[in-house]
């Protein structure tokens, strides 16, 4: 239950993606949340408050001229002791009312008299999208401070194809847990690798191992949602870049390593997750290679360290490592802390984790083994950044003490 106990208030507009917000609605309710809900009339013209009611067992609210509230003022009360207002959908017409400070109805009244954050999830045809009009009341909107989960680009319920779907369901629980998350790296720079290498044999064949990357791609979104600002150096993966994160593909080691070289010395902390080829082929042929009368045999030459090396540098950034381990998960885990002259080691054992949804991590650091226990790999991720923050803030009282 990632939103236990948090009070959100749903904002439904209208839009055909409001049949979506009925599945929202429950995600959230099933995370804990306790979700109110408010709908525009045009809203009610799509999905009834009825169901809104059966999912999140509260009264739908519609009308701001119901006399239920409490003193009349429900465009006020309902949404005093909410922590988070989400629209979703949020039309076009919508938007520009909030830009505007409209207040006509029970919803853009509510809104404006918030104490609380704001989130929307636009949902509209992607000409809306584009139109000036339509820029500039985002643009207006952001400046306020409202946060936006999507849109995305694809079909669209109007047959036309492009910007202007509404994020998933899923999707919005997602930004909204991301924005929950404590800001532990505010104003941090925060540099990942992740992904497996590819070690060209020839144009068509690769030397590589069976990361998926996923580990990696959550630590950065994780540091991300913490409030860092994040560069993620991936290898090749098929994963979608975590929203706000910077991006940079790459292919071989010696390819990270360039990039890492140069990202590294304006960054605050470096996790290391990717699985680095620690070999590379030597004489890499340039056109593909014919079948041969029986074995063969490839030369290797040994990859360079990443991050050792950026362990080493001088003002080196805080530096994180992953061990994936086949046995003896403790010894080889501390031997490579050391090896590596790192300050915090996360270690795994990788017939557990390699391409899986689940991971089981043990932390190493100066203080010992910290077990995180088995658990989804963003999980554990906020859990590694958690730690992170913890000792970055242990180090800076040092500091200051010294
Ligand atoms: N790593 C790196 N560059 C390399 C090899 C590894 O940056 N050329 C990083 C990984 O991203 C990880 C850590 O070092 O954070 C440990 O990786 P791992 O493959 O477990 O260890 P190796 O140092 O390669 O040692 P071994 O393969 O012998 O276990």
């Amino acid at each position: 239950m990632t939103l236990k106990g948090k009070r959100l208030l749903l904002g439904i507009t209208g839009g055909v993606a409001a049949y979506k917000a009925a599945q929202l609605a429950r995600l959230l309710v099933k995370e804990g949340a306790d979700v109110r809900v408010a709908m525009t009339e045009a809203a009610t013209r799509f999905v009834t408050p009825v169901t809104l009611q059966a999912l999140t067992g509260q009264t739908a609210w519609t009308d701001l001229w119901d006399a239920r509230v409490p003193d009349n003022m429900g465009h006020i009360e309902l949404s005093r002791d909410r922590e988070l207002i989400v629209v979703a959908p949020a039309s076009a017409d919508f938007l520009g009312k909030l830009a505007a400070g409209l207040a006509g109805d029970l919803l853009s009244t509510l809104c404006l008299a918030r104490r609380c954050p704001l989130m929307a999830a636009p949902a509209m045809n992607v000409e809306m999208w584009e139109n000036a009009a339509m820029q500039r009341n985002l643009h207006t909107l952001r400046g306020d401070g409202v946060f936006f989960a999507g849109p995305a680009a694809g079909d669209q319920a109007c047959g036309e194809v492009g910007m202007g779907r509404m994020f998933e369901p899923e999707e919005i629980v997602a930004e909204i847990e991301a924005f929950f998350q404590p800001k532990l790296l505010a104003g941090k720079r925060v540099l990942v690798t992740a992904g497996p290498t590819e070690e060209l044999i020839d144009p068509v064949r690769a030397i590589t191992n069976l990361s998926s990357g996923k580990m990696g791609y959550a630590v950065a979104r994780a540091a991300c949602e913490a409030g860092a600002k994040v560069t993620l150096v991936s290898g090749p993966v098929a994963l979608a870049t975590p929203a706000g994160v910077e991006r940079v593909d790459v292919k071989s080691a010696e390819q990270m390593f360039e990039t890492v070289k140069k990202a590294a010395p304006a960054s605050d902390v470096f996790i290391a997750v990717a699985a680095v080829a620690d070999y590379r082929v030597k004489n890499r042929a340039a056109q593909k290679i014919k079948k041969g009368a029986g074995a063969m045999t490839l030369e290797l030459a040994e990859n360079p360290d990443i991050l050792a090396w950026v362990a080493a540098m001088k003002n080196a950034p805080f530096c994180v490592g992953f061990a994936a381990e086949s046995e003896k998960l403790a010894q080889n885990a501390k031997a490579k802390r050391a090896k590596k002259g790192i300050p915090l080691l996360a270690a795994n054992l990788a017939q557990r984790a390699l391409g899986a949804e689940d991971n089981e991590i043990t932390l190493f650091d100066d203080r010992g083994e910290h077990a995180l226990g088995r658990a989804p790999k963003l999980e554990l991720a906020r859990k590694l950044i958690a730690h992170i923050a913890a000792m970055l803030a242990g180090a800076k009282r040092a500091r200051a003490k010294a």
